[in-house]
């Protein structure tokens, strides 16, 4: 991969693990835990989806908590687990090879940033609350342009700050579509492909496959 002068990171499920609200609390929910953190992610990603094509944007700490509320009734989850849940949902934990990654990738000189569907509380409370801060020229979030991903805006916010073009973007994320989306925009996108998943038909076919970010060093 030559010519990259920007790395930048899909958040939610690329460098933070979703599914690590739930499973804090697995003693409490029980083995169902699982399905029903798919499930809450699954919506909430269907709620964004949606909100952009009705044009009726919320932001995505609204949309977390509506999926929630849905998922809790779907998996039958005391509704008092809800507050726990939440506050948990913002102080996800990072993948473990994260930290090290970032801070190896911070000495090659490049700009590395993160481009995601969060609020910027929310994305600036994820960095603190993992001791990621200084790691990041930028934190780009969808509601500069007010609708989600793969809306061809949110790709545009880094190429227009960095003044940089398409193809010198390495773009990663954990989700196929987004890195579809990415892709279609004109991005190397690259797939984190870390539990052998399946890639989507939209249009993009990865030329980039990792199993986990430490692999991106060699990469770059
Ligand atoms: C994000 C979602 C797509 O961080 O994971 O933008």
């Amino acid at each position: 991969m030559k010519n990259i002068k920007a790395i930048i990171f899909d958040a939610y499920g690329t460098l933070f693990d979703v599914n690590s609200a739930a499973e804090k609390c697995k003693d409490k929910i029980g083995d169902k835990w699982e399905g029903f953190a798919n499930y809450w992610r699954t919506t909430q990603l269907e709620y964004t989806w949606l909100r952009s094509l009705m044009k009726r944007h919320k932001d995505f700490w609204q949309i977390t908590e509506d999926s929630l509320d849905k998922s809790m009734k779907a998996f039958n989850i005391d509704p008092s687990m809800k507050n726990e849940l939440l506050n948990l949902y913002k102080i996800l934990s990072p993948f473990k090879e994260v930290p090290e990654t970032l801070k190896k990738l911070k000495e090659k000189n490049l700009k590395l940033a993160i481009l995601s569907n969060g609020t910027p509380s929310l994305l600036n409370e994820l960095v603190k609350s993992n001791d990621l801060e200084g790691l990041f020229d930028d934190l780009f979030s969808i509601e500069k342009v007010g609708i989600y991903k793969p809306d061809s805006k949110v790709y545009d916010l880094p190429i227009e700050k960095y003044k940089i073009e398409k193809n010198e973007v390495a773009f990663l994320s954990a989700n196929t579509w987004d890195v579809s989306g990415g892709g279609n925009y004109g991005f190397n996108s690259i797939w984190v492909n870390r539990n052998d998943g399946i890639f989507d038909n939209l249009d993009y076919k990865s030329q980039y496959e990792i199993k986990n970010l430490s692999e991106l060093i060699k990469l770059i």
